[in-house]
């Protein structure tokens, strides 16, 4: 296989990151590619104890005989572009991969962020500006980084898009009722005012433009070259199925398109040999609002919660969690026409004994297997457990299956077994080497 895809699974943060640097780790993989979310993803990478967070830059970026790509189907902020690239030289120096950015993708700009802060409340977004960016583009009103060559265009596109934004969120305020010291508090006049905007953005882009190891230019192009010179490209997927804006649980979800889908649209390119991997926790989370069926409320979910730092990357909040759920992992692997499976976190699960894992729900009295994802059957369904032995054995050092306990290979085999999809990586702790292979 010569191109990978890792994509979530579940509702996010299953450790994409840490699959991510695993895999471009290899010699014959040329270019890590996100195609499709912003900075409302967090993905980790932990390399030697110190751990790395990348938003908006790809998991790629560690490597210095790469080049990272950030997609067509990208949300861009150039603030947090240029203050993730300036964080990642201070902590490895030069010692990083290319950056390609696509002249296709959208900016993020102030008044997205605003948009999604009076408005986003309601589906606990990241208030990143992810949904109004992309709403501005499929209205075609965006701003693209190809926008940015001159000045000039730069500044007659934000001053167009201001005009409508200061109306646009006046009106937002009004019908939202928002009262006068949540107003205060947003800032609106400060945070749109024309020159500020202009000139703010304007250093940012400049910033990134001059840093001697980022380009500019067509993706589609520069991935059908390599792919013409038979080199490996791994595709980075940021959120997840369940988090689709087709697929997912909507309105619950976020803006893009997370499933494999997004793949195409994300780059303009179509890869052959693609191999796609899904990434699934060994339990359930979820950030953010929205029906979640074997959350647990009770004291398993703190433990789950304190023993796998489920915290969000991005915005710190805590994150929901609950027990595996097979039905949703078999609608991602369904959806993605997954290939293959990477089981992230199993080491969470040491102690806990007996497990719980979802293998059906039940609807108005009938047993389903299939995973309901309209809200309003979600927020019905049942869910069907099937008891099995946990272990006690620490397996954070392991390194190949069989010094697995038995119930903990028992757990993978009854994934394999429901999904039909093989697990072929099992991590049992975030650092780079805490990874089992198999197959
Ligand atoms: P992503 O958004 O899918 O890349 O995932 P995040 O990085 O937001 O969240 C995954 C978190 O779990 C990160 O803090 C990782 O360092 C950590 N992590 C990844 N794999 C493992 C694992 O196997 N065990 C443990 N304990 N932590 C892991
Ligand atoms: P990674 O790539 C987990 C969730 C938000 C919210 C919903 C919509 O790290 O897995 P948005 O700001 O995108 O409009 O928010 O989606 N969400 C994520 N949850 N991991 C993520 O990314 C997420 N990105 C968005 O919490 O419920
Ligand atoms: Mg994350």
């Amino acid at each position: 296989m010569s191109n990978v895809v890792v994509l979530g699974t579940q509702w996010g943060d299953e450790g994409k990151g840490k699959i991510v640097d695993a895999l471009a780790q290899k010699r014959r993989v040329a270019a890590v590619v996100r195609y499709q979310g912003g900075n409302n993803a967090g993905h980790t990478v932990v390399v030697g104890g110190r751990k790395h967070a990348f938003h908006l830059l790809p998991s790629g970026m560690l490597y210095a005989d790469k080049t990272c790509v950030i997609g067509s189907g990208v949300v861009l902020n150039p603030q947090v572009l240029c203050q993730e690239i300036q964080h990642l030289e201070a902590a490895v120096g030069d010692a990083h991969a290319r950056l390609l950015i696509s002249e296709k993708a959208q900016l993020i700009m102030p008044w997205h962020v605003l948009r999604d802060r009076i408005a986003g409340g309601v589906l606990g977004t990241t208030i990143r500006g992810i949904g109004p960016t992309y709403a501005d583009a499929v209205d075609r009103r965006g701003i693209r980084w190809v926008d940015t060559r001159d000045k000039a265009r730069f500044a007659q596109r934000v001053v167009e898009e201001l005009a409508w934004n200061q109306y646009l969120i006046q009106a937002m305020l009004e019908f939202g009722r928002v009262p006068r010291e949540q107003r205060a508090e947003l800032q609106v006049t400060e945070t749109l005012a024309e020159e500020k905007v202009i000139e703010g953005y304007w250093r940012w882009i400049t910033e990134i433009r001059e840093k001697p190891f980022v380009e500019s230019g067509d993706v589609a192009v520069f991935l059908s070259r390599l792919q013409a010179r038979g080199k490996g490209i791994l595709f980075e997927g940021a959120q997840a199925t369940l988090l689709d804006i087709v697929h997912g649980t909507y309105p619950f979800v976020t803006s893009s398109y997370p499933t494999l889908g997004g793949l195409y649209t994300g780059t303009g390119f179509r890869p052959r040999n693609l191999h796609v991997l899904g990434v699934a926790k060994a339990y359930t989370t979820r950030v953010g609002t929205g029906p979640f069926p074997t959350e647990l409320s009770d004291d398993i979910g703190v433990q789950l919660r304190e023993r796998g730092h489920e915290f969000g990357t991005t915005t710190g909040r805590p994150r929901r969690c609950g027990w595996l759920d097979l039905p949703i992992l078999r609608y991602a692997a369904m959806v993605n026409g997954l290939d293959s499976l990477a089981v992230t976190k199993l080491d969470v699960l040491t102690g806990l004994d007996p497990l719980q894992i979802a293998v059906a729900y039940e609807m108005g009295g009938k047993r389903t297997e299939t995973f309901p994802v309209h809200t309003q059957d979600l927020a019905q369904a049942q869910v069907v457990y099937e008891t099995i032995p946990g272990w006690q054995e620490d397996i954070t050092a392991a390194t190949r299956f069989r010094e697995l306990p038995k119930a903990a290979r028992s757990y993978i085999s009854r994934i394999e077994e429901s999904t039909g999809v093989p697990v072929t990586m099992i991590s049992v702790g975030p650092g780079r080497s805490q990874l089992i292979k198999r197959g």
